[in-house]
């Protein structure tokens, strides 16, 4: 057997398996039944190594269902493994990294606290909302970016005069980024969100920067699709050609895919750390290089 074993949660199934043949380990996979008051019942369909085993689960939406599963299988695992690593490609709960109004809680300390006693050692997460959550987990951490993978994907297409934005303020480094693997220019937008009703505004005053160009707005996820939505809007006001969004985390609420789509945007480009129609770029050699 392998040295190494990967753990395919079921969040994830097609990225773990993607995964153990990056990294040559033993695939195991998950029997998962989740009973009509809402438990779950892991059944694990394989023996795991004694040295090192991987979970792969995204905490996506149902998100606390697949959050139980995962520590479920990080503590299963280590009742065999001496070491355990827990891929986790989309980190819910990433955005309650900080009080914003007082008495919020910090869920990020409380899954750190938990994370740390199912077993895991390590946590590898991809594209994480801020790095102040991981702040919370006393565990080794590493976040990777899926940005150069989604860059490549955007080489291949022909746009025109390609520019760069971020629908906010709090992505401008990731536009960045994008903008200087992908060699071009990017802005970034100024963007308001009400804490309490979590509209969003785009306060941006006109800008002729757009006008006549095809541009990539980048962000980290789309959930409700609201940010891109309001970005997008605002762009096509002011005489931009064509949108497409780059995102990691395609988590796309209800109906968000089709609202975006009918605001003008020409194509939706996410990563699979989160199945799904859009989820074209793989990101398993990038967490694979994390884990070697
Ligand atoms: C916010 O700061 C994030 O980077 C995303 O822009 C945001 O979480 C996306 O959420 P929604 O699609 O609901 O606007």
């Amino acid at each position: 057997m392998s040295k190494i074993s990967v753990i395919a949660g079921k969040s994830s199934e097609d990225l773990a398996r993607k995964l153990s043949r990056k990294i040559k380990a033993n695939l195991v996979k998950s029997e998962v039944r989740v009973f009509p008051d809402g438990e779950s019942k892991i059944t694990l369909t394989g023996n795991l190594s004694k040295k090192k085993s991987i979970v792969v689960q995204s905490i996506c939406p149902p998100v606390d269902t697949n959050l139980i599963q995962a520590l479920s299988l990080i503590s299963k695992a280590k009742e065999t493994s001496s070491e355990v690593i827990a891929v986790i490609p989309y980190m819910g709960y990433a955005r309650q990294d900080r009080e914003f109004l007082s008495g919020e809680i910090i869920t990020m300390k409380v899954l750190g606290k938990l994370f740390k006693g199912a077993g895991a050692s390590k946590i590898i997460v991809v594209d994480i909302h801020s790095m102040i959550g991981l702040k919370n987990f006393r565990i080794k951490s590493t976040n990777v970016t899926a940005i150069p993978d989604l860059v490549q994907y955007f080489k291949k297409l022909r746009l025109k005069k390609p520019l760069v934005v971020s629908p906010d303020q709090g992505g401008k480094d990731r536009a960045k980024e994008f903008a200087d693997k992908f060699e071009s220019e990017y802005i970034v937008l100024e963007k308001q969100r009400d804490r309490k009703t979590g509209k969003v505004q785009i306060k941006t005053k006109n800008t002729d920067e757009v006008a006549g160009r095809d541009l990539i707005l980048v962000d980290d996820m789309i959930s409700t699709g609201g940010s891109i939505i309001k970005a997008t809007q605002f762009l096509k006001k002011q005489k931009c050609k064509r949108v497409f969004v780059a995102c990691t985390h395609a988590l796309l609420m209800n109906d968000a895919e089709k609202k975006i789509k009918k605001v003008g945007v020409t194509s939706i480009v996410s990563a699979n750390t989160i199945p799904g129609k859009t989820s074209v770029v793989d990101v398993s050699n990038t967490i694979a290089k994390a884990i070697i």
